[in-house]
């Protein structure tokens, strides 16, 4: 998920920002590049209005009906994200409850733009929803690393810098265990440039011709020197939600011209943080104007995390102290905590007993909040906080214990992730899934009439199905050619 810039005040707190000179409110900002809380006539940092942006954009904020509905549809109690409102707007989720319960299958999409190889816990959360997800609809997931995005939208940035990046990124995503043979993950700059992207590209140059200048313009705040790359990169990430641009997940031809109006057809599913959504009105805006027309892609949307700072911050890439680290030591989570958690507690400790304390501000709490899945025990330490039976040390301990143990469980995984196992999730390959248990699957997953071969394989230029080896090596050679690209780009980075 994206990855702003932190908003320039929000580490300040109230104390040191109010005898500031008035200046004049402004409005928060929300857009893929650039998500800044909103600031009173005072210059204080408001927290997020989400329900503004909601409105605004007119999402659909998730209720309690549609929690219950999804807990009937899909057997599962909705996870603690969902039940805490961390994930709190969506677009068409009923929909996907509609096709799971009819015909059992649709494609999950998400990504990451990797424009740095630290990731904090506001990176991890969301992919380790989309993994929740898919392990409850048990549908076909692909992950979509967006070096070529990262490369075009940061000045500073070289394309060796955003490819290693991409990879080290994925590396960290495999980490939160996603299972190998219902995902596939794809790196932009080599998955769009290798033998398996035909359709994905047919897509994307057909999208292109259907949105103008003054569209992304207006989605995106382009102007007239914004880069070319950058208007286009839409296209990509908005054809990504079309199964037909995978023909090799559901068996389908590959190197066949004619993109399979049956794929295109089939529903998608996309997790996201809210800033995203502008990329994906564009492509639920036009997807039915392609000549193989798609549904409007789903989308569950999630708010920001808390920077350790407080409400109104976001946590960054390029300030340590904003966030939890994976890769910080347990020391170093503890540090973090004690020193920068912003504390809804009081002064003193007598003043604390006396008063008690705000848990709603209290970013230790916060953070037990995304963690802690039992809702009663939540509930006893807010009411302790508030009582001052409870002290923000005691907070944040448990706090300490909890990202701690998230922490090391992600090293120790992450520790185990080798380039092979990378290379497996990078391979365009046939994926395996089963669906809704209680229907019976209604897309196909073969291959289609005459242009296929058997179920399972994937067809070679001369009509003939590639064998499994033949796959390894098609890879491979994309894989020689990638390193070739990637030495001439070092090299070219040098001169
Ligand atoms: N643009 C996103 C980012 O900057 C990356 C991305 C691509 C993405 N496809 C996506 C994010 C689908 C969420 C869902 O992080």
């Amino acid at each position: 998920m994206t990855e702003p810039e932190p908003p320039a005040v929000a580490a300040l707190s109230l104390a040191e920002t109010s005898t500031a000179p008035a200046t004049k409110a402004i409005e928060q900002e929300i857009n893929p590049w650039d998500v800044q809380a909103a600031t009173d006539d005072q210059g204080n940092v408001l927290e997020f209005d989400y329900e503004a942006i909601s409105k605004k954009w007119a999402t659909k904020l998730i209720d309690a009906e549609l929690l219950a509905r999804f807990e009937r549809v899909t057997g599962h109690k909705p996870h603690r994200w969902l039940r805490r409102g961390l994930f709190f707007s969506h677009r068409d989720l009923e929909l996907i409850l509609d096709t799971y319960e009819k015909q059992g299958d649709f494609l999950m999409y998400t990504g990451r733009g990797p424009s740095s190889d630290a990731m904090h816990i506001g990176h991890t959360i969301p992919f380790e929803f989309t993994k929740w997800l898919q392990e409850v609809f048990d549908v076909p997931l692909v992950i979509m690393l967006t070096d070529d995005e990262k490369f075009l939208f940061k000045e500073k940035l070289s394309q060796p810098e955003v490819y290693q990046f991409a990879r080290d990124n994925a590396k960290d995503i495999i980490s939160m265990g996603f299972d190998v043979k219902k995902t596939f993950m794809y790196i932009d700059s080599e998955f769009l440039s290798s033998g398996f992207n035909r359709h994905f590209s047919l897509n994307a140059t057909e999208f292109e011709k259907l949105v103008t200048n003054n569209q992304v313009r207006g989605a995106f705040g382009f102007h007239g020197s914004t880069n070319i790359g950058s208007n286009a990169f839409a296209a990509k990430q908005c054809v990504a939600a079309f199964a037909s641009s995978y023909p090799f997940i559901f068996g389908y031809d590959t190197k066949t011209y004619h993109r399979s109006a049956k794929l295109a057809a089939m529903p998608c599913l996309i997790p996201c943080a809210i800033d995203q959504d502008p990329y994906f009105r564009l492509v639920r805006e036009n997807c039915n104007r392609m000549d193989q027309p798609s549904p409007k892609p789903a989308l569950i949307h999630s708010k920001f995390l808390t920077a350790l700072q407080g409400a109104g911050g976001k946590m960054s890439a390029s300030n340590p102290n904003s966030a939890i680290f994976m890769s910080d030591s347990e020391k170093t989570v503890k540090n973090k905590i004690n020193k920068h958690a912003f504390s809804g507690g009081q002064e003193t400790l007598e003043l604390h007993k006396e008063l008690g304390g705000n848990p709603d501000i209290d970013v230790a709490y916060q953070y037990l909040t995304y963690f802690e899945d039992d809702d009663e025990k939540l509930v006893k330490f807010a009411e302790e906080y508030r009582k001052g039976e409870m002290l923000t040390g005691d907070m944040k301990k448990e706090c300490i214990g909890m990202m701690s143990k998230y922490v090391k469980k992600f090293q120790e995984a992450r520790a185990k992730v080798s380039d092979e196992t990378l290379e497996e999730f990078l391979l365009p390959r046939k994926l395996e899934w089963k669906g809704n248990p209680k229907v019976e699957r209604k897309v196909e997953v073969k291959e289609e009439g005459k242009e296929g071969g058997e179920e399972g394989t994937t067809m070679g230029e001369d009509g003939q199905p590639l064998t499994k080896n033949q796959m390894k090596k098609l890879a491979k050679a994309a894989e020689v050619e990638r390193k070739k690209k990637e030495k001439e780009a070092a090299k070219a980075a040098q001169a």
